[in-house]
C-alpha cells in the first residue's frame, strides 16, 4: 500500500489516549467537531488523520480505528511548551483575535513551533499517496502547508483556519510574518470562516508579499524548476452537526434531565446560560458584569432570574488564563456575595466540561443563552444551542464580533459585549420577550442552522479543493 488518498492534519487527534501503570496505552474518542465534520469523509475514502498525542514523550505507533488510520505526532514536554502553550496560545491565539491579551513574541517559540510544523509536515507527506489530497488544519499548523509542498508537489493541500484571521495592522506586529504567509500559500486553497478574514489574508498577501492577487486568487511566481501557482483563499463557515444534536435534544432523558435542571435551579422564571472554554475572548468577565449591574439596577431579582455559567478549563498552563480565571471567580464571589438569598444563587459558576446529553439538557432549559465573545473565529455553542431547540422556544443574545453572527443576525438578538449599557438593555429585553417572538426568531434560527450542517461544510471545502485543476508534478 502506497498510503492513504485523504490525509488529515491537526494539532490534536480526534482521540485521546491513557496510559496505565504499567504502561499500557489505550485510546478512547474525544468528542469533536472536527471529526464529526471528516467522518462521512473518512468513511468514503482512505483516511489518515495525523495529530498530536496529547502527553509529554507519549510515543504511540499508527493504528487503525473505527474508518481511519490515525498518525500520533510525539512532542516533548518543552515543545508542548514553546510549540502549543507559547507560540500557538500566547502569540497566535491573542494576535489572531484582536489582541485582546498582549501577544508574547519569543524567538525560541518561533523555533519550536517551525520544528513541529516540520514533524506534522513530514508525518503526513508519509501517509499520503500520489496525488493524495492533504486536509491541514487551524492556527498551530501553518506552516505545514508549504513544507508538504516542497517535499510533495504532487499533492492536493488545503488549509482551513478555524479562528479569525486578523487585520494586516495586527497581523503585521508578527517578527515571522512573512514567513507564516509563504506558509500558508503553499495551500491551494484556504479556507476561512467569513469573507472578512479571507480579505484580511489578501491584504496582507499584498502588503507582504508584493504577489499579484486578482480577487481571492493570489498567483505565488515559480522558481528555477518549479511554475507559478495559483491559490484561492475563501469563506467556508463550520458548523456542528445540526440534525444529531437536535435528536439527542428530543430524546426522553435529555428532556427529563433538562426539567430537572429547572427544578433544581428552583423553577426560575427565567434561566439564562453561557457556555465557553474559559477563554478571555469569549467575553465572560463583560457578560457578568452586565448582569451584575441589571441586578443591582433592580431591573431582575434572583427569586425570578438566575444565571448558569459553565466555564470549561482550557490552557491552564498559559498565565492570561490563570489570570482570567482569577478574575470571573473573583466578579462570581463578589455578585453571589451580593445579591445571592438562601436556595437563589446569582450565578451558578460550573468550572467543568459537560457531555454532549448534559450540554443539550442545559440548552433545552435556558429561556436566555448568551454568547457574548470579544472576538470568535465562528462560536458553535450559539449554533447548538439553536440545534437543540425543537420546541422553539428560547432567545440567542450574540455578540456581533463571532463569525456566526453573519449567519443568525436574522434571529438572534446582537449586541456589542464592550457596550454594557447597550448589553444590559438587550439583555433585559430577552428576558421579557414574548413567545410568539421568541418562536418567530428561533424558527428563522433553526431553518439556518440544520440547513448549514457541518457534513456540508467539509464536502464543500473538498469539493472545491479536489475540483481544482491537478498538476503532474512527480513525487519530488
Ligand atoms: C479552538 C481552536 C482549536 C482548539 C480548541 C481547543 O476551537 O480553533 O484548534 O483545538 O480551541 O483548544 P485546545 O488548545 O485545548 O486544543
Amino acid at each position: 500500500k502506497d498510503g492513504y488518498d485523504l490525509v488529515v492534519v491537526s494539532n490534536r487527534l480526534p482521540v485521546d489516549f491513557t496510559v496505565d501503570d504499567e504502561g499500557h496505552v489505550d485510546w478512547k474518542r474525544s468528542p469533536g467537531g472536527l471529526v464529526t465534520a471528516l467522518e462521512p469523509v473518512m468513511q468514503r475514502s482512505d483516511g489518515a488523520w495525523v495529530g498530536w498525542s496529547g502527553a509529554p514523550d507519549l510515543e504511540v505507533e499508527p493504528f487503525d480505528a473505527d474508518d481511519m488510520r490515525l498518525v500520533p505526532v510525539t512532542l516533548s514536554a518543552t515543545e508542548i511548551e514553546r510549540y502549543y502553550e507559547g507560540f500557538s496560545n500566547d502569540t497566535l491565539w491573542p494576535l489572531y483575535h484582536d489582541v485582546i491579551a498582549p501577544p508574547a513574541f519569543h524567538r525560541q517559540w518561533w523555533d519550536a513551533y517551525r520544528r513541529v510544523n516540520q514533524r506534522f509536515a513530514d508525518a503526513a507527506a508519509a501517509q499520503a499517496e500520489q496525488g493524495a489530497t492533504v486536509w491541514v488544519h487551524d492556527y498551530q499548523l501553518q506552516l505545514v502547508p508549504r513544507m508538504l509542498r516542497d517535499q510533495r508537489p504532487d499533492l492536493k493541500i488545503g488549509f482551513f483556519n478555524h479562528i479569525p484571521f486578523p487585520p494586516l495592522e495586527l497581523f503585521q506586529q508578527l517578527p515571522w510574518r512573512r514567513q507564516v504567509i509563504e506558509g500558508l500559500l503553499g495551500a491551494d486553497l484556504i479556507g476561512f470562516q467569513r469573507a472578512g478574514d479571507a480579505s484580511n489574508f489578501i491584504r496582507a498577501v499584498r502588503r507582504l508579499t508584493g504577489y499579484t492577487t486578482r480577487g481571492p486568487i493570489v498567483t505565488v511566481p515559480g522558481g528555477e524548476d518549479r511554475p507559478s501557482r495559483n491559490v484561492r483563499a475563501a469563506a467556508f463557515p463550520i458548523s456542528i452537526d445540526s440534525r444529531t444534536f437536535d435528536e439527542l435534544a428530543r430524546t426522553p432523558e435529555v428532556q427529563a434531565r433538562s426539567r430537572e435542571i429547572r427544578a433544581d435551579l428552583g423553577d426560575p422564571e427565567v434561566m439564562m446560560l453561557g457556555v465557553d472554554r474559559l477563554d478571555y475572548t469569549k467575553g465572560i468577565r463583560h457578560r457578568i458584569k452586565a448582569y451584575g449591574e441589571i441586578l443591582q439596577d433592580g431591573r431582575i431579582d434572583v427569586e425570578h432570574v438566575t444565571l448558569v455559567q459553565v466555564a470549561s478549563p482550557s490552557r491552564e498552563n498559559v498565565g492570561a488564563y490563570q489570570e482570567l480565571r482569577e478574575q470571573v471567580e473573583g466578579l462570581v464571589g463578589r455578585i453571589n456575595g451580593e445579591y445571592a438569598e438562601i436556595g437563589h444563587a446569582a450565578i451558578h459558576y460550573l468550572h467543568h466540561s459537560y457531555p454532549p446529553e448534559e450540554m443539550a439538557a442545559l440548552y433545552l432549559a435556558a429561556d436566555v443563552m448568551l454568547v457574548t465573545s470579544l472576538r470568535d473565529g465562528m462560536n458553535l455553542v450559539a449554533k447548538e444551542y439553536i440545534a437543540a431547540r425543537s420546541d422553539d422556544r428560547g432567545v440567542l443574545v450574540l455578540s456581533e464580533f463571532t463569525g456566526a453572527a453573519d449567519e443568525l443576525a436574522g434571529g438572534a438578538l446582537l449586541v456589542n459585549p464592550h457596550d454594557i449599557d447597550g448589553m444590559k438593555d438587550i439583555i433585559v429585553a430577552a428576558a421579557n420577550m414574548d413567545v410568539r417572538e421568541q418562536r418567530k426568531r428561533m424558527r428563522r434560527l433553526r431553518r439556518r442552522v440544520l440547513a448549514d450542517d457541518v457534513t456540508k461544510w467539509s464536502e464543500s471545502f473538498l469539493g472545491v479543493l479536489q475540483a481544482l485543476p491537478s498538476r503532474d508534478t512527480p513525487r519530488a
